[in-house]
């Protein structure tokens, strides 16, 4: 397994790109079942979970090209088998969007039911509660969900209410309702930009969804989808993990390929706590810190508010900020695993339930620590950045799901940052230069 090895205290300097967003990447190819043409999506970030994704495509019997390293063409049109298996969803949660697309058309889908993980116990009741309304029939079979759709083989829209807003929920109930007889009403969608990009990519697909980015989608069925080209929206939270590091390091970034509007209450929040923020232009941003951060409290909440996938990347700059700051998590019930590793680093941080209190500033020390999830590898990172001495991230694996090439952009921006790589025989090995992460 790999590991980072981090000598922390230089500043950041220089300019990186930020490629394409892991979160829309992932629905958006999942959206390619639903077609027997080709749907070809450029801007896909070169992370493992993509490539994750991609393997579960060709396991169900679609083609994938890659004509370019971030382009990918996929055709759908021979789909065999109808089962994202355990082995699949175990590694990434993500599988289950293909629920929706195979359900809508083809009648018939299994996915694995995925247990809990690291953030939580992240249960799948309102994509299953979604499909039961638009007339699917579910069951629960040795760890598996089988969902049928009703005898004459196709969904029939509804109007649904989500319980709780859920993302990747609301994208399995508009891939399956856009082959859906009828009208579908998703009332307290999820508003996030990934599911606008995924609208407009199924829009061009042929399909006919109105109000994505608002709390109600309406979806007109239609009897097929055909192919599409689209491009990937730039990840908003690669940009916000960037702004953190020219911060916590007393830097300046020039941050260029982004999209500054998909994360306004970060930038917002990160000017609150003293970082300099300058909309350059419409998809660059300057980032740096001339005076001294101060503590601020911060909720985690669906978007618009701030994103639960950079509160640890916050926590870790709240280490190095004057006053205490009292963060809130709501969105998931056990999403500070990053805490105690931060603490082993010489943080102090109390939590108490879904708040973690953070005291700053305290110098950090460089320190073997655990990566447990992909955004809490982020905040170690962070920490790593500008903590003195050596610091050892290990389990970077969870980096490099949804990270492409992290410490390569770092390094390049000045970071003092290697990948060691295990080898056969268990001793570790320093990889010099630009390592791919795959
Ligand atoms: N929830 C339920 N039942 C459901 C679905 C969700 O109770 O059927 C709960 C969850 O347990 C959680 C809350 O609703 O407490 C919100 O979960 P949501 O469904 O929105 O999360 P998700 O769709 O599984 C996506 C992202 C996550 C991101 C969350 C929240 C993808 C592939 N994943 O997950 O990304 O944290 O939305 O914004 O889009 C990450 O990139 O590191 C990551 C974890």
């Amino acid at each position: 397994m790999d590991k980072f090895l981090i000598r922390g205290g230089n500043p950041l300097k220089g300019t990186v790109s930020i490629s394409g967003a892991k979160n829309s990447a992932l629905p958006c190819m999942a959206a390619a079942l639903l077609t027997p043409e080709t749907v070809i999506l450029h801007n896909l970030p070169y992370a493992r979970d993509i490539i994750t994704q991609r393997r579960l495509l060709e396991d169900l019997g679609a083609t994938v090209l890659t004509p370019e390293l971030r382009t990918h063409k996929i055709n759908a049109s021979h789909v065999e088998v109808f089962e994202a298996p355990y082995e699949l969803v175990k590694t990434m949660r993500a599988s289950v969007l293909a629920l929706g697309p195979l359900l809508a058309r083809f009648g018939k889908a299994k996915v694995s039911l995925p247990g809990g993980c690291a953030i939580g116990t992240r249960p799948i009741d309102l994509h299953l509660a979604g499909f039961e309304k638009l007339g699917a029939e579910i069951r629960l079979e040795a760890g598996n969900v089988v969902a049928r759709a009703p005898q004459s083989g196709r969904l029939i829209g509804t109007e649904i209410r989500f319980e709780k807003v859920t993302v990747t929920g609301t994208e399995n109930l508009i891939m399956a309702a856009s082959l859906a007889k009828g009208k579908t009403i998703l009332h307290n969608a999820a508003r996030e930009p990934e599911v606008i990009d995924l609208c407009e990519l199924l829009n061009r697909m042929g399909a006919r969804v109105r109000g994505a980015g608002t709390e109600t989608i309406e979806i007109e069925g239609v009897q097929a989808l055909g192919g599409a080209e689209h491009t990937i929206i730039p990840d908003r939270i690669e940009t916000g993990t960037f702004i953190v590091a020219a911060a916590i390091t007393g830097g300046e970034l020039e941050i260029k390929d982004c999209r500054p509007e998909h994360l306004q209450s970060v930038i917002d929040k990160l000017t609150e706590v003293g970082v300099e923020i300058e909309e350059v232009n419409s998809s660059t941003l300057a980032a740096r810190k001339r005076k001294p951060l101060r503590s601020c409290e911060l909720n985690t909440a669906p978007y618009p508010e701030f994103p639960t996938d950079m509160q640890a990347q916050y926590m870790a700059l709240m280490t190095q900020s004057e006053g205490r700051s009292v963060i809130a998590e709501t969105v998931f019930e056990n999403r500070f695993m990053h805490a105690s590793e931060l603490q082993r680093m010489g943080a102090r941080i109390t939590l108490d339930g879904h708040h973690a209190m953070v005291d700053g500033p305290t110098p950090l020390a460089g320190a073997p620590v655990l990566a447990s999830d992909l955004r809490a590898s982020a905040s170690l990172v962070l920490a790593g950045l500008v903590a003195d001495g050596e610091s050892i991230i290990h389990r970077v694996y969870h980096i490099d799901r949804g990270y492409e090439r992290i410490e390569a952009k770092l390094r390049a921006v000045g970071a003092d940052i290697e990948r060691l790589r295990e080898s056969v025989t268990g001793t570790l090995e320093q990889v010099p230069g630009d390592v791919a992460v795959a």
